[in-house]
């Protein structure tokens, strides 16, 4: 049996909040529900933010409802940036939300207009609560090695987050490369660390492709045993606070490498053609894997 790389999908929200149109609540469920017909274990389908500061992501609430299981089988998350966006996400019903934590104060501070130990105070808060609630916590460190505010991220840093967080109870931990500016070197030195002290099954990493380093850096992390990674359906994404960051490494790009070097992710690629052409279409800006004119020939060629 072929050992498993688990990929959660994060471009309906991590993708869809940084697209200059804002898509409806139909089109947005369309695209989850594609993603989710190739076999993506796990969909980051929106966040509860203030709709001021992230239009497109109003409405969260009723993407949630519609996706409610039985009939929707596939995990979901919430993404959440305070202690409101906890209290809201609860009342819509998540079962797992993704909280922000800070490797600098000058992210803190535009992503969250808070101090980097106010968001590690209210994590803390949001943790004991959420194990009351029956509620996962993922929590996610933002500029885990770049900051565009303050610069380079000291990996000891990093290493400290993680390790309180761990304690603390938080079901995972994922190192964001928030502007994709990390390089592999730096990927493998830090993973490698962090697998050491805590091993890989609550670690993950996200990474952006604006320097086209993000799938050297999922090959870098997956050296070193990371084994989760979040990405988005055809690259889609950016984030709206930080500025110069492009998309996340497409979900078609990892999931092929993936593939290839011989690890099974639960998708189908054919199937994933699909929802990445659905994430063109809809939004009109998203690039699509690099590998997408290369992959669809191969497959169209197996199915001959
Ligand atoms: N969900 C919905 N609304 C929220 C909210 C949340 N999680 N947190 C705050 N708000 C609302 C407040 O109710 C208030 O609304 P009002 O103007 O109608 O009264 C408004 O946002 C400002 O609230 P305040 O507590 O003063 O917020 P702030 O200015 O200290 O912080 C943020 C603003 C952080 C809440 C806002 O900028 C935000 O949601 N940013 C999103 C960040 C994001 O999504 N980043 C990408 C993910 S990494
Ligand atoms: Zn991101």
């Amino acid at each position: 049996m072929s050992e498993s790389v688990f990929i959660t999908d994060v471009g309906p929200r991590d993708g869809l909040q940084n697209q200059p149109k804002v898509l409806s609540i139909d089109e947005r469920l369309q695209l989850v529900r594609a993603i989710a017909a190739a076999g993506v274990p796990q969909i980051e389908v929106g966040s509860f933010v203030s709709p001021k500061a992230v239009p497109a992501m109003a409405g969260t609430d009723q993407v949630l409802a519609a996706l409610e299981a039985p009939e929707f089988a596939t995990p979901t998350i919430a993404l959440i940036p305070n202690m409101k966006g906890y209290e809201l996400a609860r009342a819509a019903g998540a079962k797992t939300v993704t909280m922000v934590l800070y490797a600098s104060d000058g992210m803190a501070q535009k992503n969250a207009a808070m101090s980097m130990l106010e968001t590690e105070a209210v994590t803390l808060d949001i943790l004991k609560l959420a194990k009351q609630d029956g509620i996962e916590v993922i929590a996610t460190i933002a500029v885990s090695f770049e900051c565009p505010f303050d610069g380079p991220t000291d990996p000891a840093l990093v290493q400290t987050i993680v390790a309180k967080f761990l304690d603390a109870g938080a079901d995972q931990l994922v190192l964001a490369d928030t502007i994709g500016a990390a390089h592999p070197q730096q990927v493998r030195e830090l993973t490698a660390a962090l697998v050491a002290t805590h091993g890989s099954a609550q670690l993950g990493c996200h990474f952006h492709d604006t320097r086209a380093m993000g799938l050297a850096n999922v090959y870098a992390a997956v050296e070193s045993g990371i084994r989760r990674f979040d990405s988005s359906i055809a690259g889609l994404g950016g984030c709206p606070f930080a500025p110069g960051a492009s998309g996340n490494v497409a979900t078609d790009d990892i999931a092929m490498m993936l593939q290839q070097m011989g690890f099974d992710t639960g998708i189908d690629l054919d199937t994933l053609m699909e929802a990445s052409d659905l994430a063109e279409t809809l939004t009109g800006t998203a690039p699509g894997g690099r590998s997408k004119a290369w992959l669809k020939g191969y497959l169209a060629k197996q199915e001959r």
